[in-house]
C-alpha cells in the first residue's frame, strides 16, 4: 500500500518530539512506525484514511498520538500478553524493539484492535496544564477581585476544572496552594512569577467536551491514562492522583459542542468573572467551528461590565505545528488580548511574559 511521505513525516516529528521530552521508549516505537509506513508495511493500511492530509494537517489531528494511544491501550488492557510484557512499567526498564516486534505482529494479525482507537482525537487529559490555567485564572481574580466561575471548553474527564485545588510549585520563583492537596505539580517556571497572591475564589464550576471521559468506567478511564506515553511515570503518577480527586470531588463534564456550551454557558453574569477557558482542544474543531467560537466570544464581550467581566484564557498552538504553545488572554470589557506565555504542551515548563 503507498501512502504520502507527509504520514511517515509526521510519526517522525512526533517521535523526535517524545524524545525530546524526555519519552524515548515512545520516541524509538514512533520512529520504527514511520519506517513501517514508508515500507509499506501493516501502519500504511492503518494510517490510510488520512493519507491525504499535509503535514500540518496530521499534526493538528495527532494521528501519531492516536496510534501511540492506541498501541499503549493495548498494552494496560492486557489483552496482548506479548505487547503488555514489552511496555515499561517503573521497575523495568523496556526494550522498545521487542515493544515494536509485538505491537507489528498484533497490527498483521489484527489491525481493527488498533484501528478503531484510532477513530476519535486523542481524549488526553493533561493534569500539569493546570499550572498555566490557574497563572492565568490569577490573573482575572487579581484585576477583578471578584469570584470566578468556570467555564472550561473541551475538558475530556474535567480533571482541569480542579485547578484551585492543586498544590504549585511554579520552579524556584513561587508556590501556591495547599501543603495538604492530594494533587501536586511542578513546572519549570522562567521569568517574572505568577499573581499568587490574587483572591482567588471559585464560584461555580461547568465544563462541556463532545465526547467526555466517565471516571466512573474502568475502560474509559484506562484510556486517559494511554494517552499518557508510557515511560512517563510521573505524568501517570500525578493523573491517577488527579483522577482520585475528581472522583472525590465529584466533577462533571456535560456531553455537549464547545460552540453551542459557550452560547449558553458563557455570557458574563454580574457579580462574578466569567472565565471561559480551554487547552489542546481549538486544533480539533473545523477552521469554521474556530471562527464561530472567537466570534461567540466576542458578542458575549459586548455584553461585559465591571460587575460582568469576562476572561477567555488559551493554551492553544500558536502555528499548525501543535508544539509551539502559547497561553493568551482576552479581557472585557475592552476586548484586550495579551499573550501570558510560551510553554510545552504538557506544561512540563513555562516561559511567563514571553
Ligand atoms: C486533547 S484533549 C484535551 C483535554 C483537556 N482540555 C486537557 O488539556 O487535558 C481535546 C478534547 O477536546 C474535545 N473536543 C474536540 N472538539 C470538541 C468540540 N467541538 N466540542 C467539545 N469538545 C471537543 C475532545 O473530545 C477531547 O476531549
Amino acid at each position: 500500500m503507498i501512502v504520502a511521505r507527509a504520514i511517515g513525516q509526521s510519526f517522525t516529528h512526533q517521535a523526535h518530539y517524545c524524545t525530546a521530552s524526555g519519552a524515548p521508549f515512545c520516541g524509538a516505537l514512533l520512529s520504527r512506525a514511520a519506517e513501517d509506513i514508508l515500507a509499506g508495511g501493516p501502519m500504511a493500511a492503518l494510517v490510510a484514511p488520512w493519507a491525504e492530509l499535509d503535514l500540518a494537517a496530521l499534526l493538528s489531528h495527532a494521528i501519531a498520538l492516536r496510534w501511540l494511544g492506541a498501541v499503549h491501550d493495548l498494552a494496560l488492557s492486557g489483552a496482548t500478553p506479548d505487547v503488555s510484557a514489552a511496555f515499561p512499567r517503573p521497575d523495568r526498564i523496556a526494550d522498545p524493539e521487542r515493544a515494536w516486534a509485538a505491537v507489528r505482529r498484533q497490527m498483521d494479525q489484527d489491525p481493527s484492535s488498533i484501528a478503531g482507537f484510532m477513530d476519535h482525537e486523542p481524549q488526553t487529559n493533561e493534569v500539569r496544564r493546570s499550572a498555566l490555567l490557574i497563572a492565568g485564572a490569577l490573573e482575572v481574580a487579581g484585576r477583578f477581585d471578584l469570584p470566578l466561575r468556570l467555564v472550561e471548553l473541551g475538558a475530556s474527564a474535567g480533571l482541569n476544572q480542579l485547578f484551585d485545588r492543586f498544590t504549585y510549585r511554579f520552579g524556584d520563583i513561587a508556590r501556591f496552594g495547599s501543603d495538604t492537596a492530594a494533587v501536586r505539580i511542578d513546572t519549570d517556571w522562567r521569568g517574572v512569577a505568577p499573581c499568587v497572591d490574587a483572591p482567588l475564589r471559585v464560584a461555580s464550576r461547568e465544563a462541556c467536551d463532545r465526547k467526555p471521559i466517565d471516571l466512573g468506567d474502568p475502560v474509559a478511564t484506562r484510556l486517559l491514562k494511554a494517552y499518557v506515553w508510557a515511560d512517563q511515570f510521573d505524568r501517570l503518577h500525578l493523573l491517577d492522583a488527579a483522577v482520585a480527586e475528581a472522583v472525590r470531588f465529584g466533577v462533571r463534564v456535560q456531553t455537549a459542542d464547545a460552540i453551542a456550551f459557550v452560547a449558553t454557558r458563557g455570557a458574563p453574569q454580574p457579580g462574578v468573572a466569567t472565565l471561559v477557558y480551554h487547552s489542546i482542544f481549538r486544533q480539533y474543531m473545523p477552521a469554521r467551528s474556530q471562527a464561530d467560537l472567537a466570534q461567540q466570544m466576542v458578542r458575549h464581550g459586548a455584553a461585559a461590565g465591571l460587575d460582568a467581566p469576562l476572561a477567555w484564557l488559551a493554551m492553544e498552538p500558536e502555528s499548525h505545528s501543535s508544539t509551539d504553545i502559547a497561553l493568551t488572554l482576552t479581557v472585557w470589557p475592552g476586548g484586550e488580548t495579551r499573550r501570558l506565555a510560551r510553554c510545552h504542551l504538557h506544561g512540563a515548563w513555562v516561559r511567563w511574559g514571553d
